[in-house]
């Protein structure tokens, strides 16, 4: 069956909207009627005219997408494709530590189960964190969860007082500083970008870090022929399209035997199960009402600080 012809025809007929993250692969990236990072992609789901959203992303990606638009249909064609840095934050755990931490305002990372996020007082994604933190008055203390790169990023960057959650994302705590370096020394023209989930040591000998939009921006704009990419590799995909004539190297992981650092999650989805998932209209994500309203708030204060400060 020619699955992108299928797909398209009942896209059009139930006018629904294919959002793709960076990471899905290239075939996924290219049928998609938008690709983004997860904050472009929440921003898309909360305006798309279309009935029915397909996320082909994980878990957290299209949950967030129901929170932002309640009365869509919104489609995930696996499940299964969670997230290790979400599940590395249950809601009983973190309801214990807000209240070992008390006064501090709760800032969780998008890539959260909804129950995190309806603890939180406010959401953000790579691309804002660093400013949404900054647009609290300074002294405001600060929880942040679930992933310990991140938060230790933000707090090295705006000096701010944070509490952080020990989580972390298994695909980006494995690369290899030593065979990042050794790539390096064989390219000694190629810079380095890093996605702030990374370790710190490897946040160090990064020339540029940043969400995987502001990745695949500095690629566009830096003068350099040569990136070694520290992220999953699907977003090496649209580096390339935008770039035909630069050269993009996924840095390795640690354990060289599985070769490169794909999330297992984003790689469930495919273009056989997007066609049934369209088909069938399901799985469908559905979140209990009471649930859904607290998890709103803090999505919608990010949205709010997002867009005044223009992001
Ligand atoms: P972005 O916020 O850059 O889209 O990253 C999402 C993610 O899952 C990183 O692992
Ligand atoms: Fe989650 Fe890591 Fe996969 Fe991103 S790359 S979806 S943080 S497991």
């Amino acid at each position: 069956m020619d699955f992108i012809k299928e797909i398209q025809k009942l896209r059009s007929e139930k006018n629904a909207v294919i959002l793709a993250h960076y990471y899905q692969t290239g075939d996924i990236q290219d049928i998609a009627d938008f690709v983004g990072d997860s904050l472009a992609l929440s921003q898309k789901a909360a305006s798309t005219p279309a009935e029915i959203i397909l996320f082909a992303g994980v878990k957290f990606m299209a949950e967030t997408a129901k929170l932002l638009s309640p009365r869509k249909k919104v489609l995930l064609p696996d499940m299964n494709a969670g997230c290790s840095l979400a599940d590395s934050c249950r809601d009983d755990d973190f309801r214990a530590f807000i209240e070992e931490n008390p006064g501090r305002t709760v800032i969780s990372y998008v890539n959260t189960n909804t129950g995190i996020k309806a603890l939180s007082d406010i959401i953000c994604t790579s691309s804002n964190a660093v400013q949404i933190v900054e647009s609290l008055p300074a002294g405001e203390k600060i929880i942040f969860a679930p992933d310990r790169n991140l938060g230790n990023y933000i707090a090295s960057k705006t000096g701010r007082d944070i509490v952080v959650w020990n989580g972390a994302c298994h695909v980006h705590e494995e690369f290899s500083i030593e065979a990042i370096l050794g790539i390096r020394k064989l390219n000694p023209d190629a810079r380095i970008i890093v996605h702030p989930e990374c370790e710190l040591p490897v946040r160090m000998i990064a020339d540029f870090t940043g969400s995987t939009a502001a990745l695949l921006n500095f690629t566009r704009k830096d003068p350099s022929m040569k990136f070694i990419v520290a992220t999953e590799p699907g977003v090496i995909h649209q580096m390339k399209k935008e770039n035909p004539e630069k050269t993009f190297i996924p840095a390795p992981p640690r354990d060289s035997t599985c070769g490169c650092s794909e999330c297992n999650f984003m790689k469930l989805i495919t273009l056989e199960k997007i066609y049934s998932c369209l088909l069938n209209e399901e799985p469908e994500i559905n979140i209990d009402q009471d649930l859904l309203v607290k998890a709103q708030k803090p999505i919608l204060r990010m949205m709010e600080i997002s867009e005044k400060l223009g992001l």
